[in-house]
């Protein structure tokens, strides 16, 4: 890659992953690595600067004096600087707050200056340029090999296998499973996307295992066992279309940046264990993982998708956890209450969509309670299921506050549900923040 370079040392504190976004909204290409990181792999990585990261609770570690002394600009952030005043030399700059300051005025103008100023970077971090050099480097390494990929639907998963159809078409296999805890209409919006109805050249598989899934999850309450089950059975069935293809040289990992930084620096190769089917690969038999995406943050990716020509209702797509519907039905599945939740879910998404407020929130669905309550419909009494309801709003999911929905708004989206939803009597609205309530319900 030419692109001018800023270096991101983390000395600890967790700060480094929002300095990095913060860099590349610059449209400033940069990448985080350990405190660690040796002086010779500095000179190789070759930065206009370094920007050394630290937290409030970071341990205090001086760097090498070599660092100091090697010619490169070098920005000191909140426990960053406090280390590099340790130092005298004149192209040392420092930002004493804590990094949260980048997101404003003041924080920014000091990180642009040193950016722009001092390291005399030019912007040159372009979408368009990823592109093609991703796809030229897909190119020279797959050649002729056959590439396979577990395609989710989700953002990237679906951005990784448009990368890869474009650079080597119908070399590549997408295999798509259906476990029947998807969302209303998605099986049929990601066939029509990736299909042979769809624009793009590749194999589609899908696999319609629904029955399966709810045979295996027959009566099973606790939501652990549940995921395991779940997790389980999509590798058995991805497995065994995997053989029906034979051998593969590559497979597709939708792994991004994030994940690389928060499960370890510097390792390649990591697997998303939460959001994906962990263990995946060593059931198929492959010679090596492609992860076109691993170096670009979640906007990137979608960024990326646009450019491709991804629909935006697939770019958007709000995340969805891999176990699907079956932790937003509380208790054992059947195929029953599957409907129910996706006929709420998809009337309380029809609603927010129209009422353009889909984007303000990180979030929102409905859940499937296990309360069976009384009520009364058309002069009779009922013995039915609460629907409840959720929308938050929060940048890492770790923590996440409740988003706001105008009165009149909740009025139109529970009438809707108790009257085109059978088997549905109450509806409820969870206000409650993470902690301590998790954003699924299981
Ligand atoms: P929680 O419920 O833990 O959710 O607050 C945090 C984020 O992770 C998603 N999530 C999952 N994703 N497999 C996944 O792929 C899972 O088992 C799983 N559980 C939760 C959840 O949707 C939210 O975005």
């Amino acid at each position: 890659m030419n692109n001018e370079k800023i270096l991101i040392l983390d000395f600890g504190g967790h700060f480094s992953q929002f300095v990095a976004r913060k860099v590349r909204e610059c449209s400033v290409y940069c990448e985080v690595e350990p405190s660690s990181f040796s002086v010779e792999d500095i000179k190789n990585f070759n930065p206009k600067g370094i920007i050394l990261v630290g937290g409030q609770n970071s341990t205090l570690q001086l760097p090498d004096e070599e660092l100091v002394n090697l010619g490169y600009p070098i920005l000191g952030i909140c426990h960053g600087a406090k280390i590099l005043k340790e130092y005298s030399n004149t192209n040392l700059y420092y930002i004493d707050e804590l990094p949260s300051i980048l997101d404003e005025k003041l924080g920014s103008d000091k990180l642009f200056y040193f950016i722009f100023n001092v390291c005399k970077c030019t912007g040159d971090w372009k979408i368009k340029d990823f592109i093609d050099l991703t796809i030229t480097s897909i190119k020279e390494k797959v050649k002729n090999g056959k590439v396979l990929c577990a395609l989710s639907g989700g953002v990237d998963s679906s951005v990784s296998a448009v990368l890869l159809s474009k650079a080597i078409g119908k070399q590549l296999t997408c295999v798509f499973v259906d476990h029947g805890l998807l969302r209303k209409n998605e099986a049929e919006e990601v066939e029509n996307v990736f299909g042979k109805s769809g624009e793009y050249d590749l194999n589609f598989i899908k696999v319609d295992a629904r029955q399966r899934f709810y045979n295996k999850l027959k009566g099973i309450t606790d939501p652990e066992q549940k995921r395991k089950i779940i997790g389980e059975e999509f590798i058995r069935v991805f497995e065994e279309e995997a053989k029906k293809i034979g051998a593969v040289d590559f497979l597709v990992q939708g792994t991004i940046y994030p994940d690389i930084i928060e499960s370890g620096l510097g390792k390649e190769g990591v697997i998303k264990s939460h959001h994906n089917v962990g263990g995946l690969p060593s059931v198929v038999d492959f010679k090596e993982i492609i992860e076109p995406l691993k170096l670009l943050f979640k906007d990137e990716v979608r960024k990326v998708g646009l450019e491709l020509g991804i629909p935006e209702h697939l770019v958007y797509r709000q995340p969805f956890p891999g176990p699907g519907l079956g932790v937003r039905i509380i208790g054992d599945i059947t195929e029953q209450k599957v409907k129910i939740v996706q006929d709420a879910d998809y009337i309380y998404r029809e609603e927010i969509e129209k009422a353009g407020l889909n984007k303000q929130f990180s979030q929102y669905f409905a859940a499937l309670t296990n309360l069976k309550s009384v009520g009364v419909k058309n002069g009779k009494r009922t013995y039915d299921s609460a629907i409840a309801l959720r929308a938050i709003i929060t940048t890492d999911f770790m923590n996440a506050k409740c988003g706001f929905i105008p009165f009149e708004l909740l009025e139109v989206i529970v009438n809707r549900i108790i009257n085109e939803v059978e088997g549905v009597n109450r509806v409820l609205f969870d206000y409650t923040p993470k902690p301590p309530a998790t954003i699924e319900f299981e």
